[in-house]
């Protein structure tokens, strides 16, 4: 069974903010080597939209998207069938191809589990020669809206009806990527941008957050525990991300890596 952080994704809010949040995926593919490329996979690929992108970038390959989630693959079923691109149900953590990979895609989903350590090795193993991986991840848990969310979590009004506290950091120092890619003997190019996106007010950065990490407390708050929560979370927002005259700004930092095996 998928676990819940898999779970109880809900495409219509994530689509809401479609735009900003497909950037970085087109600025992640466009660092990935050339060559040819025969078989590919979109791991965590949500509801395939980006997916069907990659078809057009690869010519000739058969590229299948994998994700946990039910509601983002029926959303994904929902397009356009394309000759070359399939969609299959499946962990991340425990998905593996009939065959190796010439390229392995995985957009702002592998912060959700952990054991990067372990996937890094299971990935790199699934490469053709000269194939190469490309992730992006979130990296905002130091960021005033992972902090407030983790600070009402603990709160005393909140805190017995959320149970465990979220999970710890998942995602590594750059460094840390760096280094283990290394070791797997592959060549590898990681960086790190912080975008900065114009939102109107306060309460867009809240719907952008309920879509992803605000979802696990949506899940176990009803009533009015969760209006107060997400009251007092605006309310922390708000001050948190003061408007300017043309918007709020809206700083999102995020983490690449691509890594290429030797041919
Ligand atoms: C933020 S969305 C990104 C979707 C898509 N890659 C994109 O860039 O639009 C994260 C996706 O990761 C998926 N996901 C989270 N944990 C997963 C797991 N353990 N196995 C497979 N998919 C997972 C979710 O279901 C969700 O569709």
């Amino acid at each position: 069974m998928p676990d819940a952080a898999a779970t109880r994704w809900d495409p219509a809010l994530y689509a809401r903010f479609e735009r900003e949040r497909a950037q970085p995926f087109f600025d992640l593919v466009a660092r990935l080597p050339g060559g040819a490329v025969r078989r590919a996979a979109d791991l965590g690929c949500g509801s395939g939209e980006l997916t069907r992108t990659l078809a057009e970038r690869w010519p000739d390959a058969a590229i299948v998207g994998v994700d946990a989630s039910e509601s983002m693959l029926a959303r994904a079923a929902e397009g356009a069938a394309h000759p070359r691109v399939s969609f299959a149900q499946g962990d991340l953590r425990t998905w593996a191809p009939a065959a190796p990979l010439d390229r392995i895609v995985s957009n702002a989903a592998l912060q959700w589990v952990g054991e990067h350590d372990a996937l890094l090795g299971r990935w790199v193993g699934w490469l053709a020669p000269g194939g190469a991986l490309a992730v992006q991840m979130p990296n905002n848990d130091g960021e005033p809206t992972h902090r407030i969310l983790h600070a009402l979590w603990r709160d005393a009004r909140f805190a017995a009806a959320l149970g465990a506290a979220p999970p710890a950091v998942r995602v590594q120092p750059g460094a840390w990527y760096a280094e283990r890619l290394l070791a797997l003997g592959c060549e590898v190019d990681v960086w790190e941008t912080r975008y900065l996106h114009r939102m109107p007010d306060a309460a867009a950065i809240v719907e952008w957050v309920k879509g992803t990490a605000l979802r696990p407390v949506l899940s176990r708050l009803d009533g009015a525990p969760r209006d107060a929560f997400l009251a007092a979370y605006h309310e922390r927002i708000e001050a948190a991300y003061p408007r300017g005259e043309h918007g709020v700004w809206f700083p999102f930092p995020r983490l690449f890596f691509v890594a290429q095996r030797k041919p």
